[in-house]
């Protein structure tokens, strides 16, 4: 197989299972990549620190700018706007594809990063940017692309869902959850992001421009977080049948006048009978309802180190599919060499 040099950067709760995922699986990646993905850096800002998981030292560097330079893929996972912004077109300038989880910098800076990989024929991939695990961004993106979405609705906060599941289910404190939601991995580095509903309002408007083919800026999406949320405000939930989820809407509205869009993201009762009621702990659901497909569910992690690597390594795949061989072409997989079972069941 033809080599890729695939650079990381950041190896944070993410960034550290997709080190150790590319480095697991390398083999199984490069059959089913048709390229072998050969991490050849991660910059991070203390080379010394502790990670979730065990890395060669050697892998570590503080220079981001010399590791991008003649990478063919570069996986951006530090997170905030600077320097994730600058090291992403540095990237895309140097003729890399790139992938990144960076909902915060898509939902304010999607626009020049889409242009400037447009420019030199570039593409970016931002699966993991929203509901973690849960593939969204392909199905709006490629697979609705012929349908017209009226809506989309679900919990795209994992770290706000976890804290609400745990007030209702057990009657835990807020400010202990959330240090719970930090030290499992859910939460942003900073977690005002997510209690303030701030990172839901990213992905709802990444969700929403893609749903509705438009520009959805952060500025026009309404916002509401759950730091308002007490104990007896879920205990009179329950008691009327209702739980309290942070709900994002994304909705196509038709009036005489045209048509118009509207992105919110809030604290809302959910009737305990509604699917969503039954969303537990970090998981995410979404749905979406088009003209022609009717209506679609997607559901599972919301957040979650080595969850959302899963999503990153498929865009990592995707990229080196698209470097060898423009999507087609791809190797021939050692798991055409299993046995098949020969019953029905197992
Ligand atoms: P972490 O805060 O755990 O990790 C961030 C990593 O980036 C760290 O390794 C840090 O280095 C490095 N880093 C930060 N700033 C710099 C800098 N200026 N220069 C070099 N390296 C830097 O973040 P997560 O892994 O949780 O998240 C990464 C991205 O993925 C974010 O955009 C987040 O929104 C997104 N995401 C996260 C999910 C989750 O469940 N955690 C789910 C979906 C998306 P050092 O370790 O040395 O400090
Ligand atoms: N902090 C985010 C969450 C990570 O809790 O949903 C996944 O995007």
């Amino acid at each position: 197989y033809r080599r890729l040099r695939v650079a990381l950067l950041g190896a944070g709760a993410v960034g550290s299972q997709v080190a150790a995922l590319l480095r697991q699986h390398a083999d199984e990646l490069a059959d089913r990549a048709g390229a072998r993905l050969e991490l050849v850096g991660i910059a991070v800002r203390d080379v010394d620190a502790k990670r979730d998981v065990e890395l060669p030292s050697e892998l570590f560097t503080t220079d981001a700018d010399s590791l991008i330079v003649g990478s063919d893929i570069v996986i951006e996972l530090m997170g905030g706007i600077e320097p994730a912004r600058t090291y992403l077109l540095h990237a895309i300038n140097s003729g890399a594809d790139v992938v990144t989880a960076n909902k915060a910098l898509l939902a304010t800076h999607g626009p020049e990063i889409f242009d400037a990989a447009d420019q030199v024929g570039a593409e970016v991939y931002y699966e993991a940017a929203a509901a973690g695990a849960i593939p969204i961004i392909r199905p709006l993106r490629d697979s609705l692309a012929g349908d017209r979405v009226q809506r989309i609705m679900g919990i795209v906060n994992g770290t706000t869902n976890y804290i609400l599941d745990r007030m209702d289910t057990e009657g835990a404190e807020f400010s202990q959850v959330l240090a719970d939601a930090q030290r499992l991995g859910y939460a942003e580095a900073d977690p005002t992001a997510d209690v303030e509903g701030y990172d839901a309002a990213q992905k709802a408007a990444i969700l929403a421009s893609l749903a509705f083919h438009t520009t959805v800026p952060l500025e026009a999406v309404h916002r509401e977080g759950i730091s308002s949320i007490d104990s007896s405000m879920m205990d009179a939930a329950r008691h009327a049948g209702y739980v309290i989820k942070l709900l994002a809407v994304c909705e196509r509205l038709t009036e005489e006048s045209g048509e118009s869009i509207s992105v919110r993201v809030y604290p809302a009762l959910i009737d305990r009978a509604h699917p969503l009621a039954s969303v537990h702990g970090a998981n995410n659901a979404v749905f979406v309802q088009a003209e022609a497909a009717g209506n679609l569910m997607f559901y599972g992690a919301g957040a979650g180190g080595v969850q959302t690597a899963s999503a990153v390594l498929g865009d990592v795949v995707s990229a080196a599919r698209r470097h060898i061989a423009g999507g087609v072409g791809v190797g021939e997989s050692t798991l055409a060499n299993l046995p098949i079972v020969p019953v029905g069941r197992v």
